[in-house]
């Protein structure tokens, strides 16, 4: 149907006849002359219907707003006065020898530009992805894969698809069921990840598998979570953790570089989680931003104020200090949202010091809690901290999560609002993650990572004797805060597996009933193994400098879980419902 794409029409077909086809992004009726702007994936590329050729200027008449058409044309010069330096196809324009209209559009429900919120944009996702950007990002996403795909199929690496009705591999979200009509009242889970499949792949001798391995789960949304999501799995057989990391951190390396033109450092840095905590209050710090929190409970254990001095001696207890340069620009409004801001985190207040003038004293200092400070304390936190003038110096007291989670988020906010990032890419890994962590509401242990990690002790006595302060040999890749790879070491021997389970509140029938599978499977000579999986889409997201994962996702849900452009999810006739052996108790939706 065509010769060229519109965008890509230069100044090197001068003289040539074109056949384009492509929407009509805008057309000009200059009385005489009507301009149409076509454009398709490439670009546009303005074409011209002259009144004495009826063939093009008749049809161009009724062309309206994205109008699908086919042009016929010879391409000349601009004149020199018209020409768009901003284009590829600026300095030319194609004088039509016809236009056809391959299908009319009716009015659009928006512009095809910015200026629309994004439920509009998700109901009619078709047009949306009409748009130059979303093209942009969609395309940036396929060269992602593309090039994982290359570099995996060069390194020996087994694509290999697993199954989507499965059983439930527990990776800390609900599951999406499946009801079975063969099987009255059994379910099939969507899996949350390919976890147990690629582990039996390195069982079954398959030595490196790699998946784009679509997940399911059922979990809160934000703007880097969405209930079906793509990953990158990889697994490799006879391996430790520095082999798997190595090789993937080549492979991420090598990927910004060809898809995104960026060199990332020759060596990541490694933080334990611990240290990850204690500096920046989070597990995926953003290591753009240089503010660091700072422990002060030393300075403030005998202080008088009881909001410090209580978590101060206390052993689960936490008492830092986030300074920020330039904080005294921050109106008291700011600072007081601030306050609003971190009680969604779970704080109870936000304490704060500005330094007017570190020469004067107490004179130069505004906060509502230097009355409560002695002097040495107040001398010792501004050490500690390294306080200047122009400084706001924040404060969080009160268990130690609690307040690394409020003056993690603080960090990322205070920075934002001052500008404080900087324009880089920082990648880094995350190591010895806890083994388990204690989920007080359920009075157990859960897992940090998933129920199959390693932990860093070989010895199952070593393990149960030591289980609340276990390290694990789980891994995080985190790049600009977020995090877009997590994976581990394996358990490979049944009794490990099995005393995981244990501590972990599944009991012998429960992991039998679960996982006897893979505890058998354990039995038959299992290999060391142990693996990763990267989230494409927050890849994709970040190279293409979004901050939402549904720009990187041609038909995305909403935070509420539905598709707008299908009305996903929606009832069914009670007939199915009947063939499928389910009952609805309480209409969802009316
Ligand atoms: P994990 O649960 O850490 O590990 O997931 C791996 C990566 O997938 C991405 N990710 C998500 N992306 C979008 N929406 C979501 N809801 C979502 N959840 C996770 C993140 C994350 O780092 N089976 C293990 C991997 C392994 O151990 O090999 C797993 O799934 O970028
Ligand atoms: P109060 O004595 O409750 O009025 O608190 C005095 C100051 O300490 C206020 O600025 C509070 O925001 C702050 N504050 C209260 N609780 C905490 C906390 N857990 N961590 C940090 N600051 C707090």
């Amino acid at each position: 149907m065509r010769s060229h794409y519109c965008g890509l029409v230069d100044e090197t077909l001068i003289g040539q006849t074109v056949t384009l086809c492509g929407w009509a992004d805008t057309r000009r009726d200059h009385g005489k002359l009507i301009f149409i702007d076509l454009r398709d994936h490439e670009g546009i590329v303005q074409c011209v219907a002259e009144p004495e050729n009826e063939a093009a200027f008749k049809p161009a008449e009724g062309v309206r707003y994205e109008y699908c058409l086919r042009i016929v044309g010879k391409v000349q010069a601009r004149p020199a006065s018209q020409v768009n330096e901003n284009l590829r196809s600026g300095k030319i324009e194609v004088i039509a020898d016809s236009v056809e209209i391959l299908n009319a559009a009716a009015p659009l429900p928006f512009m095809l530009d910015d200026s629309v919120g994004e439920d509009t944009r998700l109901r009619y996702r078709y047009l949306d992805i009409r748009r130059p950007d979303m093209q942009r990002k969609l395309r940036m996403r396929t060269r992602l894969v593309s090039a994982l795909r290359h570099y995996l199929d060069d390194k020996g690496f087994q694509d290999i698809e697993t199954p989507i009705l499965t059983k439930a591999t527990p990776e800390g979200a609900r599951d999406y069921l499946v009801p079975s009509r063969v099987h009255p009242g059994e379910f099939f889970a969507l899996p949350q990840s390919p976890q147990l499949f690629k582990q039996l792949l390195m069982m079954a001798g398959m030595d490196r598998y790699y998946q784009i391995a679509r997940c399911f789960r059922d979990e809160d949304l934000r703007a880097d979570r969405q209930p079906e999501f793509t990953q990158l799995d990889m697994e490799f057989a006879f391996v430790g953790e520095r082999d798997v990391q190595d090789f993937v951190e080549g492979m991420i390396r090598s990927i910004f570089k060809q898809v995104v033109d960026v060199d990332l450092v020759a060596e990541f840095p490694r933080l334990t989680y611990a240290e990850a905590m204690r500096r920046y209050g989070s597990d995926k710090p953003d290591l753009r931003i240089e503010l660091e929190l700072v422990d002060v409970a030393d300075a403030v254990k005998s202080c008088d104020f009881k909001v410090f001095s209580g978590p101060a001696n206390d052993i689960g207890g936490r008492v830092a200090a986030l300074r920020v340069p330039s904080g005294a620009e921050l109106t008291r409004k700011q600072l007081d949202d601030y306050g609003v801001y971190v009680q969604k985190c779970g704080a109870k207040g936000l304490a704060w010091i500005r330094i007017d003038d570190l020469d004067k004293g107490r004179e130069g200092l505004t906060s509502p809690i230097v009355k409560f400070l002695g002097d040495d304390a107040i001398k010792a936190i501004f050490a500690a901290v390294g306080a200047q003038t122009g400084d706001v110096i924040f404060f969080g007291a009160g268990p130690y999560k609690t307040v690394s989670d409020f003056l993690g988020a603080l960090r990322l906010k205070v920075a934002r609002d001052l500008g404080l990032v900087a324009n880089a890419w920082r990648p880094l890994w995350i190591v010895d993650f806890p083994m388990f962590e204690y989920d007080f509401d359920a009075k157990r242990y859960v897992a940090l990572h998933h129920p199959f990690t390693a932990p860093k002790v070989d010895d199952v006595s070593d393990l149960r004797a030591n289980a609340a302060i276990s390290v694990s040999r789980g891994y995080d890749m985190v790049l600009n805060g977020n995090e877009i790879g997590g994976g581990s070491i394996r358990i490979h021997r049944p009794e490990m597996q099995s005393t995981v389970f244990e501590l972990l509140g599944i009991g012998a029938e429960e992991a039998e009933a679960k996982f006897g599978f893979l505890l058998d499977a354990l039995k038959y000579g299992a290999p060391p193994h142990g693996g990763i999986a990267f989230g494409i889409d927050r890849i994709a997201a970040l190279m293409a400098g979004t901050e939402s994962i549904r720009d990187v996702i041609a038909f995305p849900k909403t935070a509420s879980a539905q598709c707008l452009l299908t009305s996903a999810p929606s009832s069914v006739p009670e007939a199915q419902l009947q063939e499928l052996h389910v009952r609805v108790v309480k209409p969802v939706k009316s």
